[in-house]
């Protein structure tokens, strides 16, 4: 794919994560919880289903041959109507990623937006909207931060920030993040591997946003991240915007990042944390 398609699909891939992200801000209120998937404490909000509506509206407006993946919505779109055009070109969305902190006010919630070219994902954009932090990257073009998204008359903004993330920090000195499932049985298992790294680190954040932590990553605020169990929605905008901030993003013993494990940190430090986490047998459950 060229580089104008990349540049066109990160450019709406930002504008949806805005969009969806000022309705997410705009409803007030407690959410209310409407359903539960894996266990009781992983809840479904209106709000979420409704950004997924709002993104897959806005996404097909524009481009309906593309394919989209939402977690909400499961796959869609991209079938044999004569009305799909074989794009190639598949959406991977998740509309709130971060919803437990979402239903309790606190601030680190976003908007997860990535496009999928071929199998890749070459465009990616994370709104964090209680901070107006929109994160994007398109493969080969740098990772970016720029905020004013929400100022409606488009002033006193700054122009968008390249992000780099924190290079040779050693093991003994990183600031890692990392996420917990919603099984109990997995968890009792990311408890003992928590145990490991604990001690071995500077210090650990739980900040509620598998997307905001791999941003986290490509912007410094944290010099690592690991977490078994993340889908495919929740890494694919983050990944790339780490990646391209000069993050490795992998999974262990060379696999690539997937719902098993993903880690991202400068290529140095996720060599140690590789081998401390492959000690740790991590990639079972209880
Ligand atoms: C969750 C968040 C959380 C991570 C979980 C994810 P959700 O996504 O990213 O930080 O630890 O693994 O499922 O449910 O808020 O979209
Ligand atoms: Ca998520
Ligand atoms: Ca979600």
């Amino acid at each position: 794919m060229s580089e104008p398609d990349r540049a066109d699909l990160l450019e709406l891939a930002c504008e949806v994560a805005v969009a969806a992200g000022r309705l997410l801000l705009g409803r007030g209120g407690r959410p209310e919880v409407v359903a539960t998937k894996s266990s009781p404490t992983d809840v479904v909000t209106e709000a979420d289903r409704t950004a997924e509506e709002l993104i897959r509206q806005l996404i097909g407006a524009r481009r309906p041959g593309d394919r989209i993946l939402g977690e909400e919505g499961g796959e869609t779109g991209g079938g044999s109507s004569s009305a799909a055009r074989a794009t190639g070109v598949r959406w991977i969305v998740d509309p709130l990623d971060g919803t437990v902190n979402y239903l309790y006010g606190l601030p680190d919630w976003a908007v997860s937006i990535a496009a999928e070219a071929d199998g890749t994902v070459v465009a990616g954009a994370v709104f964090v909207p209680r901070r107006d932090e929109l994160f994007s990257a398109a493969m080969g073009g740098g990772a970016w931060l720029s905020s004013g998204a929400l100022d409606p008359r488009g002033e006193d903004t700054d122009p968008p920030a390249r992000l780099s993330c924190n290079q040779d920090v050693p093991l003994n000195r990183a600031l890692v993040a990392t996420g917990f499932g919603y099984e109990a049985g997995r968890r009792l298992v990311q408890g003992e591997v928590l145990r490991g790294v604990l001690p071995v680190v500077r210090d650990i954040r739980r900040a509620g946003s598998a997307a905001v932590d791999l941003c986290s990553v490509a912007s410094g605020s944290v010099d690592a991240y690991y977490e078994r169990g993340v889908n495919l929605w929740d890494i694919a905008a983050g990944g790339l915007i780490a990646a391209e901030a000069g993050a490795r993003v992998t999974g262990l013993h060379g696999r690539p990042a997937s719902p098993s494990m993903t880690m991202a940190a400068a290529p140095s430090l996720l060599r140690q944390l590789h081998d401390l986490l492959a000690g740790l047998d991590p990639e079972r459950d209880a």
